[in-house]
């Protein structure tokens, strides 16, 4: 299975750090926020990476991490050609490398503590859709939330960043799809944003019934904002991430 990691976007809640630097690349404990979906992925036995990023932004990363070699993973990158179009839009320019296999995306701003293997495996028993996992938060007013059905352990719907959260959990930037993702993605249009929404494409999944979840324990955060890089950078201090024995 490959792995997809977006380290796009426009860091607008990260400014003023952001005017010069990609928010991937801010330090998450000991290393850049990059590292930590990269070592998920590959103690998860996904070696086989793309980062997706914006043009100006291609080169620190290349300088950074090379073909992977430090990280023992094989790298390889492509740009978002419409900078901070939506995750969708991001997601998109992964279509050559991936090609027919099922496969894992990573938010690079999502920082958490527990191991996808047990995810992955579950994800590979389905033989077509998506699986998302999701996070109990405190404020899902600022995320992609899900409407459950706990009883047949399904998701009727999901709505992005509502005002009315329909439970208090959130869809997480850890998202494992088929090929189909690709075509879905072609049918949607921009929201209010102006952004292609994974949001959209997922609820695509749900309407063909072919959308599974899980729910995380550990600790997971989106350090996208001042408040959560410095919760996520204490968490990573306190209590780094083991790395799982291949
Ligand atoms: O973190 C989980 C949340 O991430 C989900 O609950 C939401 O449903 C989902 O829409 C997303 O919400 P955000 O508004 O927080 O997304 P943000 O714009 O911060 O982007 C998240 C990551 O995706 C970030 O690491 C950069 C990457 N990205 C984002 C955009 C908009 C790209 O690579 N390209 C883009 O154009």
């Amino acid at each position: 299975m490959k792995g997809v990691i977006l380290a796009g976007g426009t860091g607008a809640r990260l400014k003023p750090f952001t005017r010069i630097l990609n928010k991937h690349l801010l330090p998450v404990g000991p290393y850049p926020m990059v590292y930590w979906p990269i070592i998920r992925l590959r103690d998860a036995g996904i070696k086989d990476i793309l980062i997706i990023t914006n043009k100006n932004h291609l080169s620190p990363f290349i300088e950074l991490l090379g073909q992977g070699e430090e990280l023992n993973v094989k790298l390889d990158y492509k740009i978002q050609k419409k900078e901070g179009g939506g995750i969708a839009d991001a997601l998109m320019s992964a279509k050559s490398f991936i090609g027919q296999e099922k496969f894992v995306v990573l938010l690079g701003d999502n920082v958490f503590e527990d191991s996808i293997t047990p995810y992955i495996k579950e994800f590979q028993k389905q033989d077509k859709g998506a699986r998302v996992l999701l996070k109990e938060v405190e404020d899902p007013t600022r995320y992609g939330v899900p409407q459950l059905d706990t009883t047949n352990k399904k998701i009727t719907s999901i709505i992005e960043k509502p005002s009315n959260p329909p439970s208090s959990y959130c869809v997480t930037g850890i998202y494992m799809y088929d090929q189909e993702v690709f075509q879905y993605i072609e049918t949607i249009l921009p929201s209010n944003r102006n952004e292609l929404e994974i949001t959209d494409v997922n609820n695509l999944y749900i309407k063909n019934n072919q959308l599974e979840y899980d729910i995380l324990q550990g600790f997971w955060i989106d350090a996208g904002t001042h408040e959560s890089l410095y919760k996520a950078i204490q968490f990573m201090n306190e209590k780094p991430i083991k790395e799982e024995k291949q």
